[in-house]
């Protein structure tokens, strides 16, 4: 992990956005509460993917489905047969690896040392082995033929490839085992699959449409690692666009467009994000790409935009028995829609803001560390500070606040010199801090400090809900 990783992690804790899970009891493996300015965070997110894609498109409907489903669900998605991951232990260390993972790292480590070459030859073996009937097998021989050693211990000690299935179960009634299984959902997707035509009926939708929905997902992801970026419960951003056979390359550009414009405009530096093809299409799909982040450890997936055909509308037919057709009433043609699929995980969007926002400088011979968050996505909108705790400022600040406090996440403080209360709203990254002086008493101006560009201007206080509120709104991009 990098220097500027740790940072982040320790920043996280530090400043209340992310805490370990049950960390009084030593903590549980991949899993991470959210704190005071985590979770203010994460609804700024939510609302503003909520905003992108229900709001502004007449053709999508929001959905919550359940967490517990039917377990058939999960047999007819193929969750139940092929929902693994292959994993390889080191002997020696005794830690435990996706194989895939470690074949992927060391062909980026060849590209990074200029061996082109041999990383293309190995990228296509690596394809090769994907597709291959006995898949745990090829990937073992690889890693084997090009000697990949633990990335923990250095040791080349492998046992074999084996496939682990990700779900995690649990029973319904008092009673375990038998046949009261079910699974914790691995996806929001199929809560939107079998819920078609509840929607479309109800709202009144024709074809093409989308079912969005934010919600929990478990994964018993045994190689959980870089912090939030994989844990075994998060959150996940999932829209399925339904389409008529036939439409569906149309649609996949259009939302890969769509989705990347999200996340430059939530202020992600357009030279961090990249877009990757799938070196294996699962069986159903006819497309995918994810969008990639540059973490501080490297390029990886953020959000996946899958063709996935009709494979899961017909598998819901076929295990459910109920028809999970269309009928169009222009064409008069009934079929079973084709989906196009907008996947993005909540938590791991966090990460990216997290990252990206991160910088430290030196102001004035001191250093600072800033969370450069686009205001829509800052925690706290703006911090409201009287100079002195005398001469009614603190009456005038506490005004002010109450103002702000009824649009926006505001925070209040008179504790410490205004340098420190700069620094502290600057971690936060808090865009705006509004002091109030000794001209507010002769003026009623108050100043505005840019939290970016250090730059202090004097508006009416009673200007101020305005000024925060255009801000948020209209946003600037990152300086
Ligand atoms: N319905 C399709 C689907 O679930 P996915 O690529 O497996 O596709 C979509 O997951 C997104 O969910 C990923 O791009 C990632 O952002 C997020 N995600 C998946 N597994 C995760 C995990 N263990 N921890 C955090 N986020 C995860």
């Amino acid at each position: 992990m990098s220097t500027v990783f740790d940072k982040i992690v320790s920043l996280c804790k530090r400043k209340g956005f992310i805490f370990q899970s049950s960390e009084i009891y030593g903590g549980l493996g991949a899993v991470y509460d959210y704190g005071p300015l985590g979770v203010e965070l994460k609804r700024n997110v939510k609302e503003s993917w909520w905003q992108a894609m229900v709001y502004q498109h007449d053709n999508i409907e929001g959905i919550e489905t359940a967490i517990l489903m039917h377990p058939t669900t999960w047999k007819a998605s193929g969750h139940v047969d092929a929902f693994n991951d292959p994993l390889i232990d080191d002997k020696a260390s005794k830690r435990r690896y996706r194989a895939d993972q470690l074949i992927e790292d060391y062909i980026e480590k060849l590209r990074k040392k200029g061996k082109d070459d041999p990383a293309e030859a190995l990228h296509a073996r690596f394809v090769e082995a994907l597709h291959a009937d006995d898949m745990p097998k090829a990937l073992h021989q690889i890693i084997i033929d090009e000697e990949i050693r633990a990335p923990d211990s250095g040791a080349f000690d492998w046992t074999e490839v084996r496939q682990f299935n990700l779900m995690f179960e649990t029973h319904v009634g008092p009673l375990a085992g038998g046949d009261n299984t079910i699974y914790l959902r691995p996806e929001t997707a199929q809560g939107s699959y079998v819920n078609f035509h509840n929607v479309q009926q109800t709202a009144r939708q024709q074809i093409p449409f989308g079912i969005a929905q934010i919600g929990k997902a478990f994964r018993n992801e045994i190689v959980a690692r870089q912090f939030i970026f994989r844990t075994r419960e998060f959150e996940q951003m999932e829209m399925q666009y339904f389409v008529k056979p036939g439409t569906q390359k149309d649609a996949f550009e259009a939302w890969r467009e769509k989705r990347m414009q999200w996340h430059l405009d939530n202020g992600v530096r357009p030279e961090k994000l990249r877009w990757h093809e799938h070196d294996k299409l699962a069986h159903y799909a006819d497309a995918a790409f994810d969008i990639q982040y540059e973490f501080p450890f490297g390029w990886q997936e953020v959000e996946g935009v899958h063709s996935r055909t009709d494979f899961d509308l017909s598998r819901h037919q076929e295990y459910s028995g109920k028809k999970m057709e269309y009928f169009d009433p222009q064409t008069q043609e009934r079929y079973i829609p084709y989906v196009v699929e907008t996947a993005a995980g909540l938590d791991r969007t966090i990460l990216v803001l997290l990252s990206d926002a991160y910088r430290e400088e030196e102001v004035e011979g001191e250093p600072r560390v800033v969370m450069g968050f686009h205001p829509k996505i800052a925690p706290i909108k703006a911090a409201v500070f009287p100079l002195v705790k005398k001469a009614g400022m603190p009456e005038i600040a506490h005004a002010v606040e109450e103002d702000l406090r009824r649009h926006a996440k505001v925070f209040y403080d008179e504790r410490g010199s205004i340098g420190k209360r700069y620094r502290r709203m600057d971690e936060a990254g808090t865009p705006y801090c509004i002091t109030i002086d000794g001209d507010t008493l002769d003026d009623g101006t108050v100043t505005v400090r840019d939290r970016d560009t250090l730059e202090q201007i004097r508006i009416p206080k009673d200007n101020v809900v305005a000024f925060v509120q255009d801000k948020v709104r209209d946003g600037k991009p990152r300086s």
